[in-house]
C-alpha cells in the first residue's frame, strides 16, 4: 500500500513490496506442518481437509481473515497442495465485471482452488454474481436485453473458493455466510517468531545465533511477512558492519538504525501514539482526526498500525474513538494522567 506521507516509508509495513514477491515466494511454507504457529486451525484444517480427501469431495470454500502479512495467501497455497487441486488467484478489485469471473469460473476443472484475495473489495454484481455459484456450481448468465433477455444457468465444475481478507467488518454477511471454513489468523507469539525467523534463515543461508534470533523476533509485531524483512536487513549490517553472523548486539544496531523500536514500533506507530497523547489529552479522538494530524490514509491507520497497536495493548478502540492506553505512555516516556476517582468520590466531601 503506498503511504501518502513520503516521510513514512515503513521498513514494518506488513504489506508487501513490489520487490518481495520472489523472496517470498521461496520462503512460503509448503505444507500445513512447515506452516508455523495457528496449531489450532491447522488441527482444524488438517482434519477438513482429510475428511473431503476421503469422500473425494473438494473441500467446503475457506475463508482467511487477518491483517496484512500473516500466511492468507500462504495458507491458500498450502490448501490447493494438501487437495491436489489447481490455485487459480485473483483479487476482488480485479473482478470488475462478471464477465472477468465468468472467465475464470467456466476454466476451472473440478477440485481446483479458486483464491480471492482483497475478497471484502468486490464489486457488488459481482460479489451477487458468486453466491449461486459457491452454493449450486451455478454462475447465471443473463442473455440479451430488455424484455427479451434471458438468463441461462451455466453449471461450474466443483471447486473450493478460498477468501482472504484484512476486513472482516467490510465483507457482507450474505458472502460470509456462504463460506464453510471461515478462520481468524492471530499476530504471532514469540516462540512462533523465532522459528520463523530460524527457519527462514536457515533457508537463506543466514549465520544467527539465539540472541539474534530473540532480538528479530521481539520486534517484528508478530508478523511473518516483517520476520522475514528484519532478517534480510540485519543481515546486510551484520556483512557490512558485524561478522557475517546476526549476533545481539548487531540486531540492535541494524534495528535502531532503522529506526524499529524494542517494541516493534516505527516512527509512524510513534507518531500515532504521540499525537493522541500531545494534541488530544491522550483522547478519545476520531481516526479521521488523527489521520489528519499526521498526514496519512485512514485505511492505512485501519489495516497497517492499529491492529498491532491494540493487540499489544498500546491503543484503544472506543464508541467515541481512540484512546492511549497508560503502557503508550510508559512506552513513549511519558507520565499517564491519573485516573478520574469514581464518580461517587467527586462529590463525597461535599
Ligand atoms: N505460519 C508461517 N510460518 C512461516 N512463514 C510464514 C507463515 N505465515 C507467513 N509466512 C511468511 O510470510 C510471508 C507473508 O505471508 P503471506 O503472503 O501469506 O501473507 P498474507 O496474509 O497473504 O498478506 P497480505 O494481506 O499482504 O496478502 C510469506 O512469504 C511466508 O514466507
Ligand atoms: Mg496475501
Amino acid at each position: 500500500m503506498d503511504t501518502t506521507n513520503p516521510e513514512l516509508n515503513r521498513i514494518i509495513d506488513a504489506a508487501q513490496t513490489p520487490d518481495e514477491g520472489r523472496v517470498e515466494n521461496t520462503l512460503r511454507p509448503q505444507s500445513l506442518d512447515e506452516f508455523i504457529g495457528q496449531q489450532q486451525m491447522k488441527d482444524n484444517l488438517k482434519v477438513f481437509i482429510e475428511a473431503a480427501k476421503r469422500r473425494t469431495e473438494p473441500l467446503d470454500h475457506c475463508l482467511f481473515y487477518a491483517p496484512p502479512g500473516l500466511g492468507k495467501t500462504t495458507l491458500a497455497h498450502i490448501i490447493a497442495k494438501e487437495m491436489g487441486g489447481n490455485l487459480r488467484s485473483t483479487s476482488g478489485p480485479v473482478l470488475e465485471r462478471v464477465g472477468d469471473l465468468a472467465a475464470i469460473l467456466t476454466n476451472l476443472s473440478e477440485g481446483d482452488i479458486f483464491f480471492i484475495d482483497e475478497i471484502h473489495r468486490m464489486n457488488h454484481l459481482v460479489e451477487e454474481s458468486l453466491y449461486p455459484v459457491m452454493e449450486d456450481f451455478e454462475l447465471d448468465i443473463i442473455i440479451g436485453q430488455g424484455p427479451s433477455a434471458k438468463t441461462i444457468k451455466l453449471p461450474i465444475p466443483r471447486f473450493t473458493l478460498v477468501g482472504a481478507t484484512t476486513r472482516a467488518g467490510l465483507l457482507s454477511s450474505p458472502l460470509r455466510d456462504r463460506f464453510g471454513i471461515i478462520n481468524y489468523l492471530n499476530f504471532y507469539g514469540e516462540d512462533e517468531l523465532r522459528a520463523i525467523v530460524a527457519r527462514s534463515s536457515a533457508i537463506l543461508n543466514i549465520p544467527i545465533d539465539p540472541a539474534g534470533t530473540e532480538e528479530i523476533a521481539k520486534r517484528s509485531r508478530g508478523t511473518p511477512r516483517i520476520v522475514n524483512r528484519l532478517l534480510r536487513r540485519v543481515r546486510d549490517f551484520a556483512e557490512v558492519k558485524g561478522t557475517g553472523t546476526i549476533t545481539r548486539d548487531v540486531a540492535r544496531m541494524a534495528l535502531n538504525a532503522l529506526e524499529v523500536d524494542t517494541a516493534g514500533l516505527d516512527k509512524m506507530d510513534r507518531m500515532i501514539l504521540s499525537v493522541i497523547i500531545n494534541k488530544f489529552s491522550g483522547g478519545p479522538v476520531g481516526i479521521e482526526t488523527i489521520a489528519v494530524a499526521i498526514s496519512e490514509e485512514v485505511d492505512t491507520i485501519t489495516d497497517m498500525c492499529e491492529p498491532f497497536l491494540i493487540q499489544s495493548g498500546f491503543l484503544s478502540r472506543t464508541s467515541r474513538g481512540r484512546v492511549a492506553t497508560p503502557l503508550a505512555y510508559a512506552h513513549l516516556g511519558l507520565k499517564a494522567p491519573a485516573p478520574l476517582p469514581p464518580a461517587e468520590d467527586l462529590f463525597s466531601s461535599q
